[in-house]
C-alpha cells in the first residue's frame, strides 16, 4: 500500500493546510452566505452541520479525493460482503449484519448469518417479554425486579449506556445496575439494598474468560446462593451472554438463559447483539427493534449515499483534518442530553481501542498521528468545567455538539433553555469575541486583552428530532463508521486490540505474588517491586 504521505490527496492537503490554517471562521462565514447550508448534511434521521469547520470547499473536494484514493469505499463494501477485514485475527467484521432486517442475505464463509441473528433476537424478546410480564419468576416464586449486568469494555459501555439514554423508555418498575470493576466495592455497592430472590444477574462476556468479569461473576453467585440458600437458585437468577457458550454452561448457567453472538462482533460494536440483553429486558423488545431500525438506517445511508453527502464519513474525514494536518489531539463529545451522560464514556472505547493503533495493515510502524483521545461530558455542566479552556486555551479542541429538537422531559422550557446554550456555545466557540467588539460593549481597557475570545475553535453541530431508541441506533452507527473511515484512511486494523493484552498477563503474574501465604522472590524493576512490597506491608 502507498504510504499515506506519498498520496496525490496527502500532498495537497498538505499544501492546501499551510494555505488555511490561519482562515477564520469568522471571515469564512462573512464572505460566502451559502455555508451553512452547504456545509451541512442529512441521513438516518440526523442532521450534520459541519459549517464551522475550518475548512473550505477546496478541503472538501481534497478530503474526498484522499478517501477515494484510501479506497474506504471499497474497503466499507468489503466489510458489508463479510470479507475478512480484520486480518490480524483473521475474522469478518460484522456489527452491520446485528441489525439487518429479516430476509437480508450476509454471507461469512458462505453461511447466510441473518437468519441466526434473528434467532437469537427472538429468543432474547422471548426472555425479555416473559420476566417483563412476570410470567418467569425467580427461585423463590418472586418476581424479578431487578436485572444485573456484570460486564466490562464493550460488554457494559454499551449496555449502561443505552439503558441511561433509553430511561424514558425503559420500565420504570425495574431497577437496572451494571457492575464492571473488579473492586468488589462495585459489586457490594450494586447489590446491597436489593432482594436476592427478585434479582437477575446478565453475566456479559464475549470470551467468558475476562478477569473483572468472571470474578464478579463468582462473587455474585456466592451471594446469591447464601442469601437463597441453595444452588438450585443460581438456574433462575443468572443469564449469560457470550461466544462461549461452553464456559458459560460450565458456569452452571441454564442453557436456555445463554444468548450467544459471534466472533465477527467487536466486543465495542456489540451493544446491538445479545449484550444488549439488558437493554432489551429495560425498554422491551420493540423499542429494541426500533433501535436496530436506527442503527440499520445510518448502515444503508453509510453504504449508499455518495461520499460528499454521506454523514459518517464526512464526521471521519474531518477526524482526519484536524488530527493529521491541524495536530489536534483530542475530540471533545458534548452531548446536550443529560440521558446521554455516558456516551462519551462509550465513544472513548469506540474510538480509542478500535484507531489506538500504531502499525498499519502491512505490519510497519506509521508516521502519522492516529486516533485522537476520546473525551466529554454532557453540556451544559461541561461549560461550567471545562469549557473555559476550549474558549481561552492554548490547545485546539475540536467538539462534536450532539442536541435534539424535542424535549422527553415535561419540563419543557427547560429544553429551550438547553438548546440555547448548545447554540450559543458553537457559535462562542466558532466567533468569539475581537477586543473591538469588547470596547465598544464598555469592556474596561485593564480587563479588554483577559476576556478576548478568539474563536476559530471548530465544531460539528449533530441535531435529532428526538432522543429516542431510532436516533440512539443511528447515533451509534455513525461512529461506528465514522471510525471505519478514519481507520481505513490510516490503513489500520481497527477491529484488534492487542495492545490491552500486556497488561492483563502483567496482572497475571503479579495477582500470585500479592498471595498473603506466600513470600515471594520479585523479579520487576525496582519501582514495581517496592510498590508490591509497601502493599504487601500495609494492606490489612
Ligand atoms: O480488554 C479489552 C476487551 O477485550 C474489550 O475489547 C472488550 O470489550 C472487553 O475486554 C471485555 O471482553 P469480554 O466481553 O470478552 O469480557
Amino acid at each position: 500500500m502507498t504510504a499515506l504521505a506519498a498520496l496525490p490527496s496527502w500532498q495537497a492537503l498538505s499544501a492546501h493546510y499551510a494555505r488555511i490554517k490561519d482562515a477564520h471562521l469568522r471571515s469564512l462565514f462573512a464572505d460566502d452566505p451559502g455555508r451553512a447550508e452547504r456545509f451541512s448534511a442529512e441521513g438516518a434521521g440526523l442532521f450534520l452541520d459541519y459549517s464551522k469547520n475550518r475548512l473550505t470547499d477546496e478541503t472538501l473536494r481534497l478530503l474526498l479525493a484522499l478517501a477515494a484514493e484510501r479506497g474506504v469505499a471499497e474497503r466499507r463494501d468489503a466489510m458489508f460482503a463479510g470479507e475478512t477485514i480484520n486480518t490480524t485475527e483473521r475474522r469478518a467484521v460484522l456489527h452491520v449484519a446485528l441489525r439487518a432486517p429479516r430476509g437480508t442475505r450476509i454471507e461469512v464463509d458462505g453461511t447466510d448469518v441473518v437468519p441466526e441473528v434473528h434467532k437469537v433476537l427472538d429468543a432474547m424478546a422471548d426472555f425479555a417479554n416473559r420476566l417483563r410480564s412476570g410470567a418467569s419468576t425467580g427461585h423463590t416464586g418472586k418476581r424479578i425486579r431487578n436485572v444485573i449486568n456484570i460486564g466490562i469494555g464493550g460488554s457494559f459501555l454499551g449496555p449502561e449506556m443505552a439503558y441511561r439514554a433509553l430511561r424514558p423508555f425503559s420500565d420504570r418498575s425495574m431497577t437496572f445496575r451494571f457492575v464492571a470493576n473488579v473492586d468488589g466495592a462495585d459489586l457490594t455497592e450494586a447489590t446491597q439494598d436489593l432482594d436476592a430472590a427478585e434479582t437477575l444477574f446478565i453475566v456479559a462476556s464475549k470470551t467468558f474468560t475476562t478477569l473483572e468479569t468472571m470474578t464478579n461473576a463468582a462473587a455474585a453467585r456466592e451471594w446469591l446462593v447464601r442469601k437463597l440458600g441453595t444452588d438450585a437458585a443460581v438456574a433462575k437468577h443468572f443469564a449469560a451472554v457470550s461466544t462461549n457458550i461452553g464456559s458459560a454452561t460450565e458456569f452452571g448457567i441454564t442453557p436456555a438463559n445463554i444468548f450467544g453472538f459471534w466472533d465477527w462482533v467487536g466486543g465495542r460494536y456489540s451493544m446491538d447483539s445479545a449484550i444488549g440483553l439488558s437493554t432489551m429486558i429495560a425498554v422491551g423488545p420493540d423499542h429494541f427493534r426500533a433501535m436496530l431500525g436506527g442503527f440499520h438506517a445510518m448502515d444503508e445511508h453509510f453504504r449508499r449515499a455518495p461520499a460528499a453527502s454521506n454523514l459518517p464519513m464526512l464526521l471521519g474525514l474531518l477526524t482526519i483534518w484536524y488530527d493529521n494536518f491541524f495536530g489536534a489531539q483530542t475530540i471533545g463529545i458534548m452531548p446536550y442530553a443529560a440521558h446521554l451522560a455516558r456516551f462519551p464514556a462509550y465513544l472513548q472505547q469506540l474510538q480509542m481501542e478500535s484507531n489506538g493503533k500504531h502499525v498499519g495493515f502491512d505490519g510497519g510502524v506509521v508516521d502519522y498521528q492516529t486516533g485522537p483521545i476520546i473525551w466529554g461530558e454532557p453540556g451544559t455542566d461541561g461549560q461550567h468545567s471545562f469549557y473555559q479552556l476550549l474558549h481561552q486555551g492554548t490547545k485546539l479542541v475540536p467538539c462534536d455538539m450532539i442536541g435534539f429538537c424535542q424535549p422527553l422531559s415535561p419540563l419543557t422550557d427547560q429544553h429551550d433553555l438547553l438548546m440555547a446554550n448548545l447554540f450559543a456555545q458553537a457559535e462562542a466557540l466558532g466567533f468569539g469575541k475581537t477586543a473591538e467588539e469588547l470596547k465598544a460593549e464598555g469592556s474596561p481597557d485593564f480587563q479588554t486583552p483577559f476576556r478576548v475570545t478568539e474563536g476559530n475553535r471548530p465544531t460539528n453541530m449533530i441535531l435529532a428530532d428526538r432522543l429516542d431508541p431510532a436516533s440512539l441506533g443511528s447515533l451509534v452507527a455513525l461512529y461506528e463508521h465514522s471510525v471505519f473511515t478514519q481507520g481505513a484512511i490510516w490503513a489500520i486494523d481497527s477491529f484488534d486490540q492487542w495492545g490491552v493484552e500486556l497488561g492483563k498477563v502483567l496482572a497475571s503474574h503479579i495477582i500470585p505474588e500479592l498471595d498473603r501465604d506466600v513470600q515471594p522472590t520479585l523479579s520487576h524493576d525496582s519501582s514495581t517491586n517496592a510498590l508490591i512490597n509497601r502493599y504487601r506491608r500495609m494492606r490489612r
